[in-house]
C-alpha cells in the first residue's frame, strides 16, 4: 500500500521514470524502500509540510495522508523516513524499515503492487530492484519495452507475465533473506 500510494505521487508528479528499490540490510537491520522519480519536484515550502498531517492551509496539500502514513509506519519499526526534492529535477523518498521490528507491517505481494503499478502507467518507465543477502533482481522497462516492440504493459497478458516475472525472481530473494 505504501508504495502504490508512494510511486502514485510520481506518476502524478508527470515523472517517466520511477526507480522503485527495496534492500535489506541484515548488519544494520534495516529494510529500506526508496522511490525516486524525475517528475516536477517540490518546493522547498511543500517539502518541509508534506509529512505534517495537520498541515491545515491545504495550498500544497489536497487530500490524503500517503507520506505522513509513510513516516509514521516507518519511524514506528525505529526507522526513518527522508525526502529530497528539487523543483523540475524530481523527487526521491527514502523510507527505512526496522527490518526485525515486531512493528513493521508486511511486505506483502510486491510483485503484484509493482506489476499493478506498471500496468496502469504503462508509458512510464520502471525500474525495480530487490537487493537482499548479497542477491539482486532488477526489472528494467525499457528493456522490456525493447522485447514487447510495440506491445503495452496495460495488456493483461504482458501485465500477468511482469507479475509472474517478478514474483518468481525477487520471492526467493526475500525468502532466503527471511523478509517474507
Ligand atoms: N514524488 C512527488 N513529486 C512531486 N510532488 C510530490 C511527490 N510526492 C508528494 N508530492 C506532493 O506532496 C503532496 C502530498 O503527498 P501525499 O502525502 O501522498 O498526499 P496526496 O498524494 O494525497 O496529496 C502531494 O499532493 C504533492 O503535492
Ligand atoms: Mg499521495
Amino acid at each position: 500500500m505504501n508504495v502504490l500510494d508512494v510511486a502514485q505521487n510520481s506518476v502524478a508528479a508527470g515523472a517517466t521514470l520511477i526507480r522503485i528499490t527495496l534492500e535489506a540490510d541484515e548488519e544494520q537491520g534495516l529494510l529500506t524502500l526508496t522511490i525516486a522519480d524525475n517528475g516536477k519536484g517540490m518546493t522547498p515550502e511543500t517539502l518541509a509540510h508534506v509529512t505534517d498531517p495537520f498541515y491545515t492551509t491545504r495550498k500544497t496539500r489536497k487530500v490524503g495522508l500517503g507520506l505522513p502514513f509513510l513516516k509514521m509506519s516507518a519511524e514506528m519499526t525505529g526507522g526513518t523516513l527522508a525526502i529530497e526534492s528539487e523543483v523540475g529535477k524530481g523527487t526521491v523518498v527514502t523510507a527505512s524499515f526496522g527490518l526485525h521490528h515486531i512493528d513493521r507491517a508486511p511486505l506483502g505481494d510486491v510483485a503484484s503492487t509493482v506489476a499493478g503499478l506498471i500496468q496502469c502507467s504503462p508509458d512510464i518507465d520502471f525500474v525495480f530492484t530487490v537487493r537482499a543477502g548479497g542477491e539482486e533482481f532488477c526489472a528494467d522497462t525499457r528493456e522490456m519495452r525493447e522485447v514487447l516492440d510495440g506491445v503495452s504493459f496495460a495488456e493483461p497478458a504482458v501485465a500477468q507475465w511482469l507479475r509472474e516475472f517478478i514474483g518468481e525472481n525477487t520471492q526467493p530473494i526475500l525468502q532466503r533473506s527471511n523478509i517474507i
